[in-house]
């Protein structure tokens, strides 16, 4: 990845916006001014007279942004609202019968759900969940495979208080259940099954797996019957959710919550063992999510919107599950492979049901551009007016290839900058505003306070790599870790006197003033878009009998970003030949058990141990070399044990 970054450093190519898609956007580049302008004259009033214009209230709010308790800052809080009155019952009246979701399977089934259907679906499964006895603020696991379930579920916790905690359906049952021990969640959510690549997940049985070790606080088990694999149920915990929803209203009242009341929580990785649970609000994560499917995505009255992401990240609840629908959106929602039956899969689809936005990943352009370059070509991609990309910096290459082989020249990229944490995309380009310069996020967003600063929390000038910060607060921002203020402040607030968010990345502005993201400064590897943290790898590696110690690092993958390498002491004597052979494949198949298939090391490689300063300090940078099969130039005699590097090069 690094090497894609040293290539945009050059890069020149710029693309202004056609006159024609400015012409329909609903930000001109007056439009965008006036916004940033407001933003700078009265930061506060901005965000207040958006979040009166954009949100429904029950209850006006009189305070906008209160510091009171920072970094704990709060928006809107004497105001009520909620959620999902906001996405699914003000558009009744004008738009009841216009599609919601699109949802296609991987076998080919389509189902089409209008904002009417949503409303009872919803209606009726938060109201089974209140007969089950679950309250405003209880926790809700949801562990669901991608389909229309997955968002009626959270849409249901949304109309009754509850905070759901959506656990993406690869991650593992020792993964699902850390999440529902920490977050002390009443129920379970999930599916029998889910279907990728032909074959069936068995949510069900991680479920119960998880709950056999530690049940937690969950009370009961709601199953949707989706894959037919077949299940146990347990007696007095499980209910099949047709079940469940049997006989219930479609009328369920919106519990009105405060703005500030939580919306959800989103475990995420750090640069500790422990994922933590980022906890989001309810009004300012929406405000975010209305702002930015209208500046950034352009949502408009016939838009067919699509975003691959899974609800299981970030990006499936901002851009899936809330925004296009508080914005009264028609979206695709597919559940499967991007590569059944083969690499034009998205590309059909596209065609199939006319999708005119597009947002998905940059590892997920580069597997489709190596897959069948040509393969868009032979479909109908004329209604595509706008593409959008997420989750890592997209290298030149692929940004042209998207640009000109998908979008056939004709519809600007988006590339948004963005992160569990801030809600919603930060820095992005307003397409029919913004010029766009492949591998730049490019500006932030009006009423965004992004800068470079360095290590006293000075700004820097063009071309000085840096500290990526926030400088003000924003509405959608992370409210804190959930059970743990001390590791909000600590991960977030370390440094700058408490004043700016630390987001974690570093980056650069070039002489236009245009942002670019040129990696993390933490532990913390991107894998297909997917955050992973080193230490996370590193503790699911030693929790196996044979393992005494590990060092995980990443390497750049040229689809997924980032590989994952782990250099392994096994207790004991190093193994070489058949027998490492084997152990690479049960440490393998050990960190998909504890985490989930994302986090197989890609490379694992044995060691009597590992390099080390004479303080035992673990040398990564040099780590990081070997991972990449570089030469070791740098002095080396200062290590307690020279002699492991050509056994961790391989060589030995
Ligand atoms: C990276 C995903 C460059 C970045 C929404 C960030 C990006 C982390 C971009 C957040 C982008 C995300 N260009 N890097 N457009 N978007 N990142 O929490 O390192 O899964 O800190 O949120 O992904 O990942 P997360």
């Amino acid at each position: 990845m690094s090497d894609n970054i040293e290539s945009t450093l050059t890069e020149t190519r710029h693309f202004a916006p056609s006159a024609e898609f400015t012409e329909n956007a609903r930000l001109k580049p007056a439009d965008l001014e006036a916004l940033h302008q407001k933003a700078e004259a009265d930061y506060e009033g901005f965000w207040c007279d958006l979040a009166r214009e954009k949100i429904d209230w029950q209850t006006e709010f009189t305070q906008g942004l209160d510091e009171s308790k920072a970094p704990h800052y709060q928006w809107f809080a004497d105001g009520r609202m909620n959620v999902s009155y906001n996405c699914i019952d003000r558009h009744l009246e004008v738009r009841g019968n216009k599609t919601a979701i699109v949802f296609e399977a991987e076998n080919g089934d389509t189902r089409h759900l209008t904002y009417r259907d949503l409303y009872n679906e919803v209606g009726k499964l938060a109201n089974a969940l209140k007969g089950m006895g679950v309250v405003k603020g209880d926790r809700v696991i949801i562990y669901m495979p991608m389909n229309a379930e997955a968002v009626i579920a959270m849409q249901a916790c949304a109309r009754i208080g509850a905070i759901h905690s959506v656990v993406f359906g690869g991650f593992s049952a020792d993964a699902l259940r850390d999440r529902v021990v920490d977050s002390g969640s009443k129920v379970v959510i999930t599916a029998d099954g889910g279907e990728r690549g032909g074959k069936v997940v068995g949510l069900k049985a991680n479920v119960d797996k998880a709950l056999d070790s530690n049940p937690g606080d969950v009370e009961k088990v709601v199953v949707c019957k989706r894959a037919g694999n077949d299940v146990t149920m347990h007696a007095d915990r499980d209910v099949w959710w047709e079940d469940a929803v049997d006989g219930e209203s479609v009328d369920c009242e919106p519990e009105w919550v405060e703005a500030e009341h939580p919306l959800f929580l989103l475990y995420t990785s750090g640069s500790t063992g422990k994922p933590k649970g980022i906890q989001h609000s309810s009004a300012g994560y929406l405000l975010g999510a209305i702002v930015t499917n209208e500046w950034v995505f352009d949502l408009q009255g016939d838009d067919v919107y699509w975003c691959t992401a899974d609800v299981g990240w970030i990006t499936g609840h901002t851009y899936v599950a809330y925004g296009p629908l508080a914005v009264g959106a028609t979206q695709v929602v597919y559940e499967g492979t991007p590569t059944v039956p083969d690499a034009g899969r998205w590309w059909k689809m596209c065609q199939d049901h006319g999708v005119t936005v597009f947002y998905t990943a940059p590892t997920a352009i580069r597997a489709l551009m190596k897959a069948g370059p040509d393969l868009p070509k032979q479909y109908d991609l004329s209604k595509l007016r706008l593409l959008g990309t997420v989750g890592e910096p997209i290298n030149p290459e692929a940004w042209m290839w998207y640009y000109t082989t998908v979008g056939e020249e004709r519809c600007p990229i988006v590339d948004t900058w963005w992160q569990t944490e801030t809600g919603a995309n930060m820095i992005a380009p307003i397409p029919g505003a913004t010029t766009l310069v492949p591998g730049s996020c490019t500006q932030a967003l009006p009423g965004i306070a992004a800068d470079v600063v360095d290590e006293d929390g000075k700004s820097l000038g063009a071309d000085e790599g840096g500290y990526l910060v926030i400088k003000k607060p924003w509405p959608h921002m992370l409210r804190t870790v959930w059970g743990d203020d001390q590791r909000y402040k600590d991960t977030y607030w370390p440094k700058f006197g408490g004043k700016y968010y630390l987001a974690g990345d570093s980056a650069r502005r070039d002489s236009e003033g245009n942002f670019w993201i040129m990696g993390r400064i933490d532990d913390v590897l991107n894998v297909s878009g997917h955050r992973m943290g080193t230490m996370e790898v590193e503790s699911a590696l030693v929790a196996h009998k044979a393992v005494a110690e590990a060092a995980v690092v990443g390497r750049p993958h040229d689809v997924k970003g980032e590989a994952i390498v782990a250099f392994v002491i096994l207790q004991g004597d190093r193994l070489t030949g058949d027998e490492a052979e084997e152990m690479v494949k049960e440490l393998r198949n050990w960190v998909a058990d504890q985490i989930g298939p994302i986090a197989k090391p890609d490379d694992i490689r044995f060691a009597d141990g590992l390099p080390k300063t004479r303080s035992g300090k673990i040398m990564r940078r040099l780590l990081r070399s070997i991972a990449k099969g570089e030469e070791i130039t740098s002095d080396t005699s200062t290590l307690e044990n020279e002699a492991v590097i050509p056994q961790l090069q391989g060589k030995a």
